[in-house]
């Protein structure tokens, strides 16, 4: 049996569909349930239950956005650094297996190769950079798995999501039998309020940045794939193969489903972060060969995207829909 702890999420509700899909046996458990931050409530019940592997999709990512972060600081802190922390000695002392929802966020930048030399960009919105990522992405490569994480508290400045991110890395790592998945901002073909593919249906101005990305699916699948195939535990980068920009999602979303709307963008950085944004956004590129050597395909990243617009499912409730105050309330700038 897999215990599935946060399972009301975003991410905890498609793990608990795949789990399902694959006739797998286990416990979603809400906190409604069980109070799972409280150390002595989830180790009598991890010893009790006994199951084989334990998914932590619990987290804060903020609301709605990651700005949310930056006025809930001790909730963030709780969730994001504490309890993973909590899992981690709960899982050693049970021997239990288990999975942590961690994220691409913990990176900024870039690694780039000009005149035979390799260097780190934090800023991939260099316009040189950009002309790079645009004529020669080969050159352009992500961070592997051991390099350590840029955008944290330690190599500030970053955001204080992306700072309690790698504090749980760094509390977990090699504590177990673990693994660190790391997603990227999550997509997928259902037309909701937290995809990204919403997110910048709705907003009148959009920030174009350089984004790394998972499809929600590809992700959990992956995730559970890599415990199916007893992986080895560590660290993976789990976000579709190759960087895109917002822009270039917003033409495609424009050349797929012709919106009756024209798109407006932010006009610079200094604009974006005076009017629209409280905490720096990661923008990174991360390499995902990892996952491919454990056996683990995801699509490249514009083929995945275009497969979702090509395949969108629009809100049934009217609620749901990009136009509606509802819709509106949920959402942010990414
Ligand atoms: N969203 C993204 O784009 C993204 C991208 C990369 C990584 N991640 C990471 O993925 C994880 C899950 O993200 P998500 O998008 O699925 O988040 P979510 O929809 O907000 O779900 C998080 C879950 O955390 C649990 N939780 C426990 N105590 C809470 C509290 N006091 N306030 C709010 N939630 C509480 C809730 O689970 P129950 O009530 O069901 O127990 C909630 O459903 C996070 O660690 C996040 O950092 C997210």
């Amino acid at each position: 049996m897999i215990l599935l702890l946060g399972a009301g999420g975003q991410l905890g509700q498609a793990f608990a569909g795949e789990l399902r899909r694959r006739g797998a046996s286990f416990i979603p458990l809400t906190r409604n349930a069980l109070d799972y931050t409280q150390f002595d409530l989830l180790f009598d019940y991890v010893r009790k239950m006994s199951p084989e592997f334990v998914i932590n999709a619990v987290g804060y990512p903020g609301r709605p956005n990651v700005d949310g972060c930056e006025q809930a600081r001790e909730l963030t802190l709780h969730l994001n650094t504490l309890l993973p922390q909590t899992i981690a000695r709960v899982c050693l002392i049970t021997n239990t297996p288990w999975g942590h929802v961690s994220s691409a966020c913990v990176y900024a930048g870039a690694k780039v190769m000009t005149g035979g030399e390799t260097r780190i960009e934090r800023d991939l919105n260099r316009p040189e950079i950009r002309r790079l990522l645009a004529q020669h992405p080969d050159w352009v490569r992500g961070f592997t798995e051991l390099d350590e994480p840029n955008f944290s508290f330690r190599c500030a400045p970053c955001s204080f999501y992306s700072g309690t991110k790698v504090l749980a890395e760094d509390a977990i790592r090699g504590v177990g039998w673990s693994y660190i998945w790391r997603p990227g901002m999550l997509f997928h073909e259902r037309e909701e309020p937290r995809n990204l593919l919403c997110r910048l249906q709705r907003y009148p101005k959009v920030y174009d940045s350089v984004n790394c990305l998972s499809h929600r699916d590809e992700f959990v699948r992956a995730c559970l794939d890599l415990w199916q195939r007893r992986a080895p535990f560590g660290i993976y980068n789990m976000t579709n193969p190759g960087a895109v920009t917002n822009r270039q999602i917003v033409e495609t979303i424009e050349r797929i489903l012709k919106p009756n709307r024209r798109w407006e963008f932010w006009g610079s950085d200094e604009e974006f972060y005076r009017m629209a944004a409280k905490s720096l956004r990661s923008s990174a590129v991360l390499d995902g060969s990892k996952l491919l050597a454990a056996g683990i395909r995801l699509r490249p990243v514009m083929e995945s995207l275009e497969h979702c617009l090509r395949h969108w499912r629009p809100a049934l409730d009217p609620t749901d829909h990009p136009g509606s105050p509802t819709f509106a309330a949920a959402m942010g700038t990414p």
